[in-house]
């Protein structure tokens, strides 16, 4: 199979969403990729000391050292072949040695940034919310792992939010009167001006109409939801240095300001509660990821047109969701029984959704 010329064809067929699986070391094939040809790649590489699969491959270094240059090499190849507009998440684990936990997912996170150019976007935690058996009495459960998000070009690199806000809020009519979607209705404001003992009547004044002005844009659905902060009721929690805090600044100067909620509903926070639910008929120690792990990094990165890779790809999930989401994409995996796996679970979510992806074409 010549690996370089199914690539380059596949990145050319834009009718394909399918996925292309190959097996080998992601070292090797991702030599004969092409610069700046995937838009958005996700992986977990086996951690170091953590390895129970069969085949080879990154993890089984003797030293976190010579882990964490392995790692490098691959994410230095991988920093050639995204575009500037692509975006890389990485997922991975850490590791105790002798008591010590080595901080592995910061180690590579560093240099990659010191000595391959990425830009840090964002560090995800991921809660698991369960983690291995522990019986530990010295220290704590161990229930997150990392997932970082890189990027290339901190100006031009694709990030589309409104693929990924929560529903939006909508403003409620209740007995007649406005209110907004978690159930303000501002009369309370309003008692708390009039009877405020740390307002001056001017900003009394000022207080109250501009009070008036955010409820005429609820009543007419340009916001959802708003929060107001007078000076001496509601409890702050931007730093009381006007220095530090602009807000702090419109407290001190105004006595009053504004929290509004955007229409569209609100971006995911850094904290992803994902419980790790084995959706498959695993047979073996497979160190799978949750489709949900994922779906923000495909809407929110990938565009429609665009590829997937996960260079470590094992049963396939990256490339299950990118299908799901009508996203191309690319799996890489050193173990051939993987990517026998990952084929047949493809072809049995083809199988159950042959109307969805009919769709998807037509589309
Ligand atoms: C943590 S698992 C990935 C699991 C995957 N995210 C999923 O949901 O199934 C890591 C995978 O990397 C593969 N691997 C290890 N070294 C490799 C290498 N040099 N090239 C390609 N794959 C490799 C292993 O076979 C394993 O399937």
């Amino acid at each position: 199979m010549n690996n370089k010329q199914d690539i380059i064809d596949y990145l050319n067929d834009n009718k394909q969403k399918d996925p292309l699986f190959i097996l080998g070391d992601c070292a090797d094939i991702l030599n004969s990729m092409p610069d700046n040809s995937i838009d958005c790649i996700i992986t977990s590489p086996p951690y170091w000391g953590h390895r129970l699969y069969s085949g080879g491959g990154i993890g089984l270094e003797s030293s976190y050292n010579d882990y964490v240059s392995d790692l490098l090499k691959i994410t230095n190849e991988l920093y050639r072949i995204l575009k500037p507009t692509g975006s890389f998440w990485l997922n991975i684990g850490d590791t105790y040695r002798n008591k010590k936990l080595l901080g592995i997912p910061w180690r590579v996170s560093i240099k990659m940034m010191d000595e391959q150019n990425w830009i840090l976007r964002n560090s995800v935690i991921w809660n698991k919310h369960k983690g291995g058996l522990d019986s530990s009495k010295d220290k704590l459960r161990n229930i997150h792992e990392n997932i970082f998000h890189f990027v290339k070009d901190e100006k031009k690199y694709h990030y589309d939010t409104s693929k990924i806000r929560s529903d939006a809020r909508k403003t409620i009519i209740k007995n007649g009167a406005v209110i907004s979607a978690t159930g303000v209705s501002g009369v309370r404001y309003k008692r708390q001006i009039e009877l405020s003992t740390a307002l001056t009547d001017e900003e009394k004044k000022n207080a109250l109409s501009e009070l008036n002005n955010v409820l005429e844009r609820i009543k007419n659905n340009e916001i959802s939801d708003f929060r107001m902060i007078i000076r001496g009721q509601q409890r702050t929690t931007h730093s009381d240095s006007e220095k530090v805090s602009g807000r702090a600044k419109e407290l001190a100067q105004k006595g009053f300001y504004f929290l509004f909620y955007h229409p569209d509903g609100t971006l995911p926070g850094d904290v992803w509660e994902i419980i790790p639910e084995d959706t498959q008929k695993r047979k073996e120690h497979y160190a799978v990821y949750p489709e949900d792990l994922c779906k923000i990094p495909i809407l929110a990165t990938c565009p429609k047109e665009g590829i997937v890779l996960d260079p470590f790809s094992g049963s396939g999930t990256t490339s299950l969701v990118a299908l799901r989401h009508n996203r191309k994409s690319i799996g890489i995996d050193i173990s051939e029984e993987y990517i026998e796996f990952s084929n047949e679970r493809i072809n049995e979510y083809k199988h159950a959704n042959s109307g969805v992806l009919q769709l998807f074409n037509e589309e």
